[in-house]
C-alpha cells in the first residue's frame, strides 16, 4: 500500500471525499491512502497522545443513530469523551439532512472538540438494518474511516444511540492500560443450539444493502447447510475489537477469509453477532487474543424477547454493581441516564464528562472542563470502578491467556 501525504494549508470546515463518503472536519492536511482521500489532523493544539509504554491506549469510538437521534447521538457523545479517544458520528439514512447538518453544526461549534480535532460527522449516510448485514457493512465502513482518519488507536467500540458509558473513560482507559494492545473482548460460542437453524440455516436478504432507506429483512423459505469448511461462532453483538482485526477485515488483501465470511453473511440475520467472532476464531493469527467478555450490562427479559429490557432506576443498582463498562437499552432522556451523568459520570449540565485532562483552573472552580486547557490527556484518574475494571480485565486475560502478562 502506498502512503502519500500531500499537505495542504490549513483550511476550515472542509469536506474531504473518503471513497464515496463526506466527512466533515477541521481540515489540517489530507492524506491519499492507496487512492482514497482521507483526513488527517493533527490536533489543533499540537497535542497527540502518548503512546510510550504504560501510556493509557487510545480508543476510537463509532457512534451512530437513526432519525431523531441527534440529541441522543450528542450526549452519547460527550459521555464517552475523552481528548485521547477518536471519535466518528454516523446518522442512518433514516434521518434527514437538516438532523445531519444540526449534528455536524453542534460537533463544529464545541469549543473542546475544535480544540482537541478529535470528532468527525459522517456526512454522506447509508441504510442500516440493525439485523442485518447491513450493520456489519456500516460498522465496517466507519472502522475504515477511522483507520485512514488516525493512525494511532488501539481499540475499536461501537456505540448505538441506546448505548451509555456506566464507567468514565478515565476509568476505560485506566483498566484497559495494562493489557496488551491485542486483545479483543469478544463473548462467543461455536455451540450454536437454537440459533444453527434460525440463524444459520434460514437465509436473509437485507434490502439496506441497495435501497437509500432503512428496509427490513426479507426472509426465504430456503434454507442452507451449515459450512464446513470454517466453524461458525455466535456471541454478543458487542464488543471491543482491536485495530489489527478491523484492518484485517477491512483491507483483508492477503487473506481471502474475511472477504469470504462477508459474503457468506450476506444472507445471515443478526450478522453482528457472528461476523467478527467467525473472523477472529476462524483465523490462527487472532484466535489466541480473545477475552471472553462483552464489558455490558444488558437485561433480558424472561423468556428472551428480540430487544433487551430498557434499563429504568429499578436497575441502577444490579447495573453498577456488574463491573462493565457500557450498558444498554436505555431510553432518551430516562432518569436512569440523569442518574449515571450525576452520580458516576459527573457530568455537569450539556458539557464533557470531566477527567484528569482537564484545565487546572476548572478542576478549581467545579466539575466542569472548560475550552481554556491546560491540563494533561496522558493522565487518567481513575475511581474505584476503574480499579475494579481493571482487576477484573487482568483476571480474565490471566485465565484465558496466561502467556500474556
Ligand atoms: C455534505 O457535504 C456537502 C459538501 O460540503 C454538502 O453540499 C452537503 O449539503 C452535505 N450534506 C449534508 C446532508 O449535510
Ligand atoms: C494458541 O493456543 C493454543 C492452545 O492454548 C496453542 O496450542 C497454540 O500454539 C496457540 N497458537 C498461537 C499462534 O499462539
Ligand atoms: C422498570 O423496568 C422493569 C422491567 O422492564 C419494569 O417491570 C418496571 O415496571 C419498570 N419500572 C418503571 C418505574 O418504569
Amino acid at each position: 500500500m502506498k502512503f502519500v501525504a500531500r499537505f495542504s494549508p490549513w483550511t476550515v470546515t472542509a469536506s474531504v471525499l473518503i471513497g464515496t463518503s463526506l466527512v466533515w472536519i477541521f481540515s489540517y492536511s489530507t492524506i491519499n491512502i492507496g487512492g482514497v482521500v482521507a483526513q488527517f489532523r493533527p490536533t489543533p493544539t499540537g497535542i497527540s497522545p502518548s503512546k510510550q509504554p504504560g501510556s493509557p491506549p487510545v480508543l476510537s469510538y463509532w457512534i451512530s443513530g437513526t432519525r431523531g437521534e441527534k440529541n441522543r447521538v450528542l450526549r452519547l457523545l460527550k459521555a464517552v469523551y475523552h481528548p485521547r479517544n477518536r471519535y466518528l458520528l454516523h446518522l442512518d439514512a433514516d434521518s434527514t439532512d437538516d438532523e445531519k447538518t444540526q449534528l455536524a453544526l453542534s460537533v463544529q461549534s464545541d469549543r473542546i472538540f475544535q480544540t482537541f480535532g478529535n470528532v468527525d460527522v459522517v456526512n454522506k449516510t447509508y441504510a442500516v438494518d440493525r439485523t442485518g448485514p447491513s450493520l456489519v457493512a456500516a460498522t465496517l465502513r466507519g472502522a475504515s474511516i477511522l483507520l485512514r482518519t488516525s493512525f494511532d488507536w488501539d481499540w475499536f467500540i461501537a456505540l448505538s444511540s441506546s448505548d451509555y458509558p456506566i464507567v468514565t473513560q478515565d476509568d476505560l482507559l485506566h483498566a484497559l492500560a495494562p493489557l496488551p494492545r491485542d486483545l479483543n473482548f469478544i463473548d462467543y460460542t461455536s455451540d450454536l443450539g437454537w440459533k444453527r437453524f434460525q440463524r444459520f440455516q434460514k437465509m436473509v436478504v437485507d434490502p439496506s444493502l441497495y435501497n437509500d432507506k432503512n428496509t427490513k429483512l426479507i426472509f426465504s423459505k430456503d434454507s442452507r447447510d451449515i459450512p464446513d469448511t470454517f466453524t461458525l461462532f455466535t456471541g454478543s453483538p458487542w464488543m471491543i475489537l482491536t485495530r489489527s482485526v478491523m484492518e484485517h477485515c477491512v483491507e483483508s488483501s492477503w487473506d481471502n477469509l474475511p472477504r469470504k465470511l462477508l459474503m457468506y453473511f450476506t444472507n445471515t440475520p443478526y450478522t453482528m453477532e457472528s461476523y467478527f467472532q467467525t473472523v477472529i476464531l476462524n483465523s490462527p493469527r487472532f484466535k489466541n487474543t480473545t477475552v471472553k467478555h462483552d464489558m455490558r450490562y444488558i437485561k433480558w427479559d424472561n423468556p428472551p424477547k428480540l430487544e433487551s429490557l430498557a434499563l429504568n432506576l429499578t436497575h441502577y443498582r444490579e447495573m453498577t454493581e456488574s463491573g462493565a463498562a457500557f450498558a444498554r437499552r436505555f431510553q432518551e432522556d430516562d432518569s436512569i441516564l440523569r442518574k449515571i451523568d450525576k452520580s458516576i459520570l459527573s457530568r455537569s449540565g450539556d458539557g464533557v464528562v470531566f477527567g484528569s485532562w482537564c484545565s487546572t483552573d476548572a478542576k478549581k472552580k467545579k466539575n466542569r472542563c472548560s475550552s481554556n486547557w491546560d491540563g494533561d490527556i496522558d493522565v487518567v484518574k481513575p475511581t474505584a470502578s476503574g480499579r475494579k475494571l481493571r482487576k477484573l480485565l487482568s483476571k480474565l486475560v490471566l485465565v484465558e491467556n496466561p502467556g500474556y502478562l
